[in-house]
């Protein structure tokens, strides 16, 4: 079997190639990742040294790269992590979101249906579904929930499903779509909350909460993410959303108060600063079909999960001290520099 990893020098790609090469050694892995900002070749330094894998640079909306790479390949699979993937950035720019996340994924998914992919995986987010209220916690998002999008980010994702589906529909293409709420762990780009402030605390430096931190996010360890990727991609059904999440909920302030706990940092790091626009209250995930159909549950308790991460953080300071150290600089001091 060929599995084409899209984005795979990124946060979640990266864990899924891992997982995918251990579980499967029999597997050819070809990873492609234009190496935005966000892609990180040391990222995938340990998977380099392995023969069954390849990477090759290119940007998914890129036809002239794409069809040729699947000339090339072949592929069985394809799972499309590929995306730009922060809100924020989403807010100051969002053209690039369009480009990569909608453009891109039609792309993919036109050279797949010209070299019969078997099974196109699209890599979606619960911030299609727009955001609950804090007052109902009795609301969580399943699959029948409308899409409702706030942010370009969420807005450009719905976008890519909407064309999915509709290629399933249409042209009986072979597609599934999950939509995870917020991933934490290794690998993840210091610009996002959980490492952000992971990296903040262990500097000392002030930890900038949005508005008053109630907003509520529902955290995934990734590899349980990954995890439920691999047995949609094997055994999902065609045409079918799986929505996935873990049941755990926090507040964002709930989430530094135990990051500043866990490094024995006082809580005065907090600084409170403007709120984002348009900022989304509540994501709360619903995983019934996914654990009926296919038996996913996840492993990984918050509790648990965050001391892996922070240990993680800890152990492999080199790869986000370098992240920090380069052009990044400049996006921290716009971002929160008079804020
Ligand atoms: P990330 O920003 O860490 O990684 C994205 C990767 O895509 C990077 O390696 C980047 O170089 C690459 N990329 C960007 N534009 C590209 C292009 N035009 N062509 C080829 N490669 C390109 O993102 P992530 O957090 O790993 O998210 C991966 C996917 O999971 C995204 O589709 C995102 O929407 C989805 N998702 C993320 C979360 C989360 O909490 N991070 C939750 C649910 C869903
Ligand atoms: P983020 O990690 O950007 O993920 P998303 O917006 O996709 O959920 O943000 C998670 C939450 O943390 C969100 O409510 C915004 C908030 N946040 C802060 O309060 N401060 C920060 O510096 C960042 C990056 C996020």
């Amino acid at each position: 079997m060929k599995i084409l990893i899209t984005g795979g020098a990124g946060f979640i790609g990266a864990n899924f190639v891992y997982h995918i090469l251990e579980k499967y050694p029999s597997y050819e892995v070809i990873c492609v990742d234009a190496l935005t900002y966000a892609g990180n070749m040391e990222t995938l330094a340990e998977a380099m040294k392995n023969p069954k894998f390849t990477f090759v640079k290119g940007d998914i909306a890129d036809r002239d790269f794409i069809f040729p790479l699947f000339e090339n390949y072949k592929p069985d699979y394809v799972a499309n992590f590929a995306a730009e993937s922060h809100v924020d950035r989403s807010i100051n720019d969002p053209g690039i979101f369009l480009r990569t996340n909608v453009i891109g994924t039609g792309v993919l998914m036109d050279a797949s249906r010209e070299y019969g992919v078997k099974r196109f995986h699209q890599v979606s987010t619960d911030e299609v579904y727009g955001d609950l209220p804090l007052d109902r916690p009795d609301l969580l998002f399943t699959e029948e929930t409308p899409i409702h999008t706030s942010s370009p980010y969420s807005a450009a994702k719905a976008s890519a499903d909407l064309l999915a589906l509709s290629y399933c529909r249409t042209f009986k293409f072979p597609v599934t779509i999950s939509r995870c709420s917020n991933n934490y762990g290794p690998f993840h780009f210091p610009e996002k909350l959980i490492p952000l402030m992971i990296a903040n605390a262990i500097n000392d430096k002030p930890l900038p909460v949005y508005g008053k931190g109630e907003n509520v996010r529902d955290w995934l360890y990734v590899k349980d993410h990954c995890t439920a990727i691999d047995l949609i991609i094997h055994n999902g059904r065609i045409g079918e959303v799986y929505n996935i999440g873990g049941h755990n909920e926090r507040t964002n302030l709930d989430v530094v108060k135990t990051i500043l706990r866990e490094l024995n940092k006082p809580e005065t790091l907090i600084a409170y600063v403007t709120d984002r626009p348009g900022h989304d209250q509540r994501y709360a995930i619903d995983p019934t079909k996914i654990s009926n159909e296919l038996g996913w549950l996840p492993e990984t308790t918050f509790d648990t999960g965050i001391k892996l991460t922070i240990q993680w953080y800890l152990s492999n300071r080199k790869w986000w001290e370098n992240i920090l150290a380069g052009e990044y600089q400049n996006y921290y001091e716009n971002m929160y520099g008079d804020r």
